[in-house]
């Protein structure tokens, strides 16, 4: 198997856990929280799936805001601005995933260059990376926004290979999401699905290059 030379993340649920909203959610009206950050983050994905199809743009963080007001109006919840501004806020500084911190610190010991591919607008993942703790471990944050098109388009994929100056199969493109990885294959990374929940894989017929259950599998990529 070719090793690879680099390691791109996804951000939004790999790096970041966008469920961690859900806790806040939760606070805010009991027994729907869940529910609610659910379909926030399905009509946040729907909408930038609909945008770049119809060759439109607005930003992530736009995205955002609208399918959150999606979500509460489709559920009925009384959602004040200062609820709003609360779960918002909650979004903008996600909680990172346990093991991440210490894996990218091991990549980063281990020489090889890490970096981020990802759909969030350049502000959105500078507060992101700040406030999770991995700015010193990332040598590059890519964002969508320089080509206005969201993953799966192949444009979007394409920031990686010409800012690491290397072919898509010599980066690991890691997600969480499956579609993401696998449009990821599509595009010609080598890549891992991080499958936290254990969910099916996405019935494409395509398979990610490898499966795991955490982010540690991405050192197996990478021996010491
Ligand atoms: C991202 C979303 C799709 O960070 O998770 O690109």
């Amino acid at each position: 198997m070719l090793r690879p030379k680099a390691v791109l993340f996804d951000a939004y649920g790999t790096l970041f856990d966008v469920y961690s909203v859900a806790h806040a959610a939760e606070q805010l009206f009991p027994g729907r929280g869940e529910k609610l950050a659910l379909l926030w983050r399905d009509k946040q994905l729907e909408y930038t799936r609909l945008l770049t199809m119809s060759g439109r743009y607005q930003t992530f963080w736009e995205i955002t805001c609208a399918s959150l007001r999606y979500a509460v109006q489709r559920f009925e919840l009384p959602l004040d601005p200062a609820g709003e501004a609360h779960l918002l806020n909650q979004y903008r500084h996600l909680s990172a995933f346990p093991e991440n911190k210490a894996v990218l610190a091991e990549l980063k010991k281990r020489g090889i260059v890490t970096g981020i591919l990802s759909n969030g607008d350049p502000a959105m993942l500078s507060v992101a990376v700040k406030s999770a703790g991995l700015k010193e471990l990332l040598s590059h944050v890519l964002s969508v926004d320089a080509v206005k098109r969201f993953k799966t388009d192949p444009t979007a994929y394409s920031l990686g290979p010409r800012a690491l100056g290397l072919p898509a199969r010599e980066i690991l493109f890691v997600s969480s999401n499956c579609w993401d990885a696998i449009g990821a294959t599509w595009y010609g990374y080598t890549t891992l699905w991080v499958n936290r929940t254990g969910v099916p894989l996405e019935q494409l017929d395509t398979t990610p290059t490898r499966i795991g259950s955490s982010l540690r599998e991405v050192l197996s990529f990478f021996p010491s």
